[in-house]
């Protein structure tokens, strides 16, 4: 079995490691506090390649495999989750869906722009009352011929308000369930859909999230994205790959987190010696050192199953559930090291732990993944 990275992934990730320091890190705090969208440092990331990491160069994408992009979400991550959760949304559930089921139309038109960052995507699937369950679509998108009328309202969108691209998870015919559902391309401005207020979160206060209302928002049927009745199955391939991107954010939370507590105990002295010196500490760091370990290992084989071809489901679910958990604990437990400065935003880990949260509830909370864990070690 070989772990050794390539020599791309390692340039890759180092690349990612070094505009994370050098663009996201100045100024996170503030954004963070006054929740401001990182508009310039989202630019740029999209003229690294960073928004359209495995998309063929063909429309506009960087061309290369889950592995890397999974290494830069971990670098992106650990300095700055709201970046990187537009960077996940944007990858992962936007230009990898289009590129995947879309028509040849639908990737000149929207993917190449996308995979570039000249455009920014949202995935508009959760409502008021449809997040875990997902079949329970209100969001209605009523067959008219050439073009669908769609109504509704999409709650906790990621790039709600800075998307020009939403891809719109909606109910075209209730008496067929989940088969029922189609998966349109909605482009801001048209008439009647509205962008709703901005949410006020408790982490990844960067990121832009808001409600969306569509009120008979004429979308034209070239805009569908698979057959008719395809729009759940896009869901939900697209949220397996999704998960994968979260997990590296969990992931690079956690070693975030634990690169900041392991610096301050090697600096901070308390009864006559570095704090790194009690086993109180020590033991804490190893701990942390050793989940972050492995949850980077589970990241990395959901990666690889991906590339490889294999189906990547579960192993999706393992590494979102367990980096998930690992980014909580280790983000409390770096809050924990670091004392009264951990409860203050200047040492960042506080901001930290605020974020680990959302890790363990988008794109499929906690709970969501140990269903579609349980229920693919039963099966056979
Ligand atoms: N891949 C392909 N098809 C799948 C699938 C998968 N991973 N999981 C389910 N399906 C298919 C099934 O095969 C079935 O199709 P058929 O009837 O044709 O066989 C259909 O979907 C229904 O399957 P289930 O009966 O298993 O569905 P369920 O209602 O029990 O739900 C679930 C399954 C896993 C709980 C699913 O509803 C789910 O994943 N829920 C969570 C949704 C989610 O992640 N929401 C987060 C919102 S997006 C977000 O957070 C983005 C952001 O902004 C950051």
């Amino acid at each position: 079995m070989d772990f050794t990275l390539t020599e791309e992934q390692v340039m890759i990730r180092d690349a990612a490691r070094d505009f994370a320091q050098a663009e996201l890190l100045p100024g996170v705090i503030e954004r963070d506090e006054k929740q401001e969208f990182p508009t310039v440092q989202v630019r740029k990331m999209g003229e690294l390649g960073f928004l359209g990491m495995m998309v063929s160069p063909d429309y506009g994408g960087s061309g290369l495999d889950t592995v890397s992009y999974a290494l830069a979400m971990e670098e992106i991550s650990k300095v700055d989750a709201s970046a990187s959760v537009v960077m996940s949304v944007n990858n992962s559930l936007v230009c990898w869906g289009l590129e995947h089921y879309g028509t040849e139309e639908q990737k000149q038109k929207y993917l190449t722009r996308l995979a570039k960052g000249e455009i920014i995507g949202a995935f508009c699937l959760s409502e008021p009352e449809a997040g875990s369950d997902a079949t329970s679509q209100k969001t209605t998108a009523i067959d008219k011929g050439d073009h669908y009328v769609l109504n509704g309202t999409k709650n906790w969108i990621t790039n709600g308000g800075t998307a020009d691209v939403y891809l719109v998870i909606a109910q075209t015919d209730v008496s067929k369930k989940h088969h029922g559902i189609n998966a349109l391309i909605v482009e801001k401005g048209m008439p009647g859909f509205e962008v709703g207020p901005k949410e006020q979160k408790l982490g990844i206060r960067g990121s832009d999230t808001h409600s969306l209302n569509f009120n008979d928002v004429k979308v034209p049927k070239e805009n569908r994205i698979g057959e008719d009745g395809f729009g759940f199955k896009f869901a939900m391939r697209t949220l397996a790959g999704g998960r994968i991107g979260i997990a590296s954010q969990a992931l690079g939370i956690a070693s975030g987190a634990y690169e900041l507590a392991k610096k301050y105990s090697k600096e901070r002295k308390a009864f006559g010696t570095e704090i790194c010196n009690h086993q109180a500490i020590a033991f804490k760091l190893a701990d942390m050192h050793t989940q972050i370990e492995a949850a980077r290992h589970l990241v990395l084989k959901a990666a690889w199953d991906k590339d490889n071809g294999n189906n990547y489901d579960l192993s999706g679910a393992m590494a979102k559930v367990y980096a998930s958990q690992v980014a909580m604990d280790t983000a409390i437990e770096a809050v924990q090291i670091h004392g009264g400065n951990g409860y203050v935003k200047e040492y960042h880990v506080e901001r930290l732990m605020r974020d680990a949260k959302i890790t363990q509830i988008y794109e499929g909370t906690s709970e969501i993944q140990k269903i579609v864990i349980s229920r693919s070690i039963l099966k056979d």
